[in-house]
């Protein structure tokens, strides 16, 4: 585990290449497997592959976002605020749960922010993704994770960049 997770870094270039279907359905089924508050599992998923759409979803951020439609599969992390209070810590458990998946599966991705941000267009990240993808006005949109076959490799994380500082033993 510890060495995925030194391996795994945000990737923001991406290879054409097809996501295969039982690859897709791994990160899924990972995400549904995620710990959630009362196990209330308020999360729910859009996959995104059309070109179309992913060519318009590269605008739900200020700045844009270019790598989102040079993706070849992104993934739309939506939580029903009305099932749970705790959405905000599920959804983005599901979200980085996903994201070590893929990567134990030789994909590369990276986290888009939704929640809180705005789009190119002048409305919210949320409102704008909203439309697009048509998501019912109770599923609030935290992010979207862009996934595929990494063109380029950031280098792995290294032991020097852990502060032991942060760590407190006992008392803070
Ligand atoms: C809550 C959150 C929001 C993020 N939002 C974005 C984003 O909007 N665009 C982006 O390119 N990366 C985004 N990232 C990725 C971070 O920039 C990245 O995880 C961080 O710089 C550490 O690099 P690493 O993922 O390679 O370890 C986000 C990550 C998190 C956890």
């Amino acid at each position: 585990m510890l060495d995925l997770l030194m391996k795994r870094r945000s990737c923001r270039k991406f290879q054409q290449k097809t996501v295969e279907t039982d690859k897709i359905e791994k990160i899924l089924l990972s995400a549904q497997l995620s710990p959630s508050g009362k196990n209330a599992c308020p999360w729910e998923f859009i996959t995104i592959e059309d070109k179309e759409t992913l060519q318009k979803l590269g605008d739900c951020r200020k700045p844009n976002q270019p790598f989102l439609p040079q993706a070849p599969l992104a993934i739309a992390v939506l939580c029903n605020t009305e099932k749970s209070d705790t959405w905000i810590e599920d959804g983005s458990i599901a979200s980085a749960i996903m994201q070590l998946e893929a990567e134990s599966l030789g994909l590369g991705s990276c986290w888009v922010q939704i929640r809180l941000r705005e789009s190119n267009q002048g409305k919210s990240s949320e409102e704008y993704v909203r439309e697009l993808l048509g998501v019912p006005k109770h599923m609030a949109i935290l992010n979207i994770i862009a996934v595929g076959y990494p063109e380029e490799r950031l280098p792995a994380h290294t032991l020097n960049e852990i502060k032991t500082e942060r760590v407190h033993k006992e008392i803070y």
